[in-house]
């Protein structure tokens, strides 16, 4: 039996929308970046090594956990330790965060990409960008004016995810990344075709390969890692679970979770050519090193880039638009992940119709976002990306592989997912999530910490970063306490059928 709940149509449609959720900005604008900065070639060590003891154990943990108890994160960890409900719904919060300045990123990508069809970001990128587009302030707390086009795109953003969500599981998120997932591997071949095929690619190509060895001396390349690992797979932040508790009963769990971390690892490569070749073209056209023309995230993409794009004639408006709606499609299937995590602990949680749960959450969620279509934009989102990644995720998934290695024991999840899949894991498997997972991710915290306590992070006044940083985090986890003491009011989330005993 199942409750009533909603499934995938086929396996298929689960992997595409768990890539789909995996594959996203990090990919494509922070992940090429962090191989140039950690030892470029020599990287590929450490980042293999955190995909094995960390990426698949902790997707297979959390296919595991969303299979085997049928529900959504915070009915998952409630149905595996009630004390700990409320550990699944700090994600829940957060995600509200993330969805917030991830849909104003899209909605700039969208106004760019109408924009790279005659290059209308003039020939100064960077005024452009801050000054004319954004129009940021001196201040985080200086908002300055409504931007309207970002606020507009923002609403079209969250339009689109309220429509995806609103379809369902099966006739909304899966059919979107079928379509979505494709097209966008298909973009992102030709701009990696065209990117190496340009003067001065291989100049690119060399400085993000060749290896510095003596850098896998360094722990905070391996912190880098672990840390690329985690975002980029969408790992600690409610949705694999999610996602994984739409599956059919009989179904190969360690197989999906290899094949999810291999695809994104593929993507993620493809687009760390792409990028290095075109900086290789950038840096040989003006005549300076590449080390002068690499960046990353927002600079990367709507500074640099548009600039590349304006010193390549026609190819330039092609290469530009297809790169932007890249962009917007790979966040898109991001997004929709976010929404469906909040969406589904939501039912769980209520009973409430799907629809009307969308709907609420949307309208909230597009409101919430408003705020970054102002002049402080752009430092909301700095300072909020920061926190989330180096506080909620870390300690999301710390918590998470402690209460699974520790409290509820491994090999719960080892035989259920064994039980199922083709291939079986070993007692290898208990012994990363107790010991290897939480000792990287417990080093990742100080040092994170460490360095915060030194000064304020990205050099921002105190009091920005108490507000949109510290405040974020402690908002997540007391309104997670709070939210976990009600009753679930939804009957079907009231038994655990398959194991034939009533959990909650
Ligand atoms: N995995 C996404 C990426 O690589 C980022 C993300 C993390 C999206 C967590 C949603 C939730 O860009």
């Amino acid at each position: 039996m199942d409750n009533g709940r909603e499934q995938w149509g086929s396996k298929l449609g689960f992997i595409l929308a768990a890539v789909g959720s995996a594959v996203g900005l990090g990919n494509i604008w922070r992940f090429p970046y962090v191989v140039y900065e950690n030892g470029g070639g020599a990287f590929l060590v450490p980042y293999f090594v955190a995909i094995f003891t960390a990426g698949i154990p902790i997707l297979i943990l959390e296919y595991g956990m969303g299979h085997k108890f049928r529900g959504s994160t915070p009915l998952s960890i409630a149905r595996a330790n009630k004390k700990w409900e409320w550990l699944g719904w700090w994600p829940v919060v957060t995600a509200f965060f993330i969805l917030s300045y991830y849909s104003m990123i899209l909605s700039w990508a969208m106004k760019y990409f109408t924009l790279s069809f005659n290059k209308g970001w003039g020939s100064n990128t960077d005024a452009f960008f801050h000054n004319d587009f954004l129009q940021l302030t001196s201040s985080p707390f200086e908002f300055g004016n409504f931007i309207w086009p970002v606020l507009l795109g923002i609403l079209l953003i969250w339009g689109i995810g309220w429509f995806i969500c609103y379809k369902g599981v099966k006739g909304g998120i899966e059919k979107l990344n079928k379509i979505l997932l494709p097209t966008l591997i298909g973009i992102i071949v030709i701009i990696a075709i065209r990117g190496v095929t340009l003067e001065g690619a291989t100049l690119g190509l060399n400085k993000l390969f060749t290896p510095d060895w003596s850098r896998l001396t360094d722990p905070k390349v391996w912190i880098s890692a672990y840390g690329q690992v985690f975002y980029s797979l969408s790992l600690a932040m409610g949705i694999m679970m999610t996602y994984s508790s739409y599956l059919p009963r009989k179904t190969d769990i360690n197989n999906s979770a290899f094949m999810t971390a291999f695809a994104n690892c593929g993507f993620e490569f493809l687009c760390a050519i792409g990028v290095f070749a075109i900086l290789g073209f950038m840096a040989t056209s003006q005549g300076v090193g590449v080390d002068e023309v690499v960046s990353s995230g927002v600079g990367l993409a709507f500074v640099v880039f548009p600039e590349v794009f304006s010193a390549m004639g026609a190819w330039g408006s092609i290469l530009g638009a297809l790169f932007f709606i890249s962009l917007v499609f790979a966040g898109l299937t991001s997004l929709v992940s976010l929404v469906e995590a909040i969406t589904a602990s939501i039912i769980d949680k209520t009973g409430w119709e799907r629809k009307k749960v969308v709907s609420g959450l949307c309208i909230v969620g597009a409101t919430i976002s408003s705020v970054f279509a102002t002049g402080a934009g752009l430092y909301l989102l700095d300072i909020i990306d920061n926190f989330v990644n180096c506080y909620a995720i870390v300690g999301v998934g710390l918590l998470e592989a402690i209460l699974i290695g520790w409290i509820v024991k491994p090999d719960i999840i080892r035989n259920h997912v064994n039980k199922i899949s083709y291939f079986r894991i070993g007692k290898w498997w208990d012994f990363i999530v107790k010991f290897v997972t939480p000792t990287m991710l417990i080093i990742m915290l100080v040092q994170s910490l460490i360095s915060e306590l030194k000064s304020p992070y990205g050099g921002y006044p105190l009091a920005a970063t108490l507000v949109y940083g510290w405040a974020i985090i402690g908002f997540g986890v007391i309104v997670a306490l709070l939210i976990s003491r009600k009753p679930w009011e939804n009957k079907s989330s009231d038994k655990n059928e398959e194991d034939g005993e009533v959990v909650i």
